[in-house]
């Protein structure tokens, strides 16, 4: 089978990296070659990167934050998902360019046109083949954060905005899957773990048996 490019989004607290970890050993499981990464920090130079993003004791300009994301998926596209992809591997990232889209594009204010730029340059052109998009009620997604941090979770500098943001940033994923359905599949994440795994499961099946035929 050709390489397949799957990303996995949603706001923060909606389960996807669970859910991407799960997904990826059913898949290994099934005899497929699986690259499991993330973004940020899905290379060397990007966990360097991730870590000084996310720091929450930094005040970071809108700006540069947008260009920095952008900095992180230029590497991870050229040293990292190109090739993997191109090897005809099964490539799985916990978050690509739609959540340069919600994050800095609805939820920072960014311009639809720049953000757009920023995203050409930085991927040159290379999109999903599918797209799932964990969907979860913003007051679910925060009771589910305060649990992780009673688990000693210390949460990121974004976590740490409030619901209007993460407001912003839900319908902002939503309206990117009814403007590209045939790429954007939403997954209701409300259920359990493995509801939601089973979800996912079917979803990806269906997409992967669809390419093969
Ligand atoms: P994560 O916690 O899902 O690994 O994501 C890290 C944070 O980075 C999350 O709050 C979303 C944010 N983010 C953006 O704001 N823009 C982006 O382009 C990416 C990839 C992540």
């Amino acid at each position: 089978m050709a390489g397949l490019f799957i990303t996995f989004e949603g706001i923060d607290g909606s389960g996807k990296s669970t859910q991407m970890r799960m997904l990826a050993s059913a898949l290994r499981l099934r005899g497929l070659e699986v690259v499991a990464t993330r973004e940020p920090g899905g290379t060397p130079f990007g966990k360097r990167l991730r870590a000084a993003i996310l720091d929450l004791h930094e005040q970071v300009d809108p700006l540069a934050e947008l260009l920095l994301f952008a900095a992180d998926r230029a590497q991870h596209v050229r040293t990292l998902l190109r090739p993997a992809i191109d090897s005809n591997h099964i490539v799985l990232s916990d978050r690509y360019a739609d959540a340069t889209r919600a994050y800095q594009g609805a939820g920072r204010g960014f311009s639809k046109e720049l953000i757009a730029e920023v995203i050409e340059l930085a991927t040159a052109g290379l999109k999903p083949d599918l797209t799932l998009i964990f969907d979860l009620s913003v007051a679910e997604c925060v009771a589910r954060a305060r649990r992780r941090m009673h688990d000693g979770h210390k949460g990121d500098r974004l976590d740490s905005e409030d619901a209007a943001f993460h407001t912003r940033v839900r319908n902002a994923y939503l309206e990117i899957a009814r403007q590209e359905p045939d790429r954007v599949r939403i997954i209701d994440a409300s259920g359990s773990i493995d509801e939601t795994h089973t979800r996912t499961m079917d979803v990806v099946m269906r997409f992967i048996k669809s390419r093969e035929s």
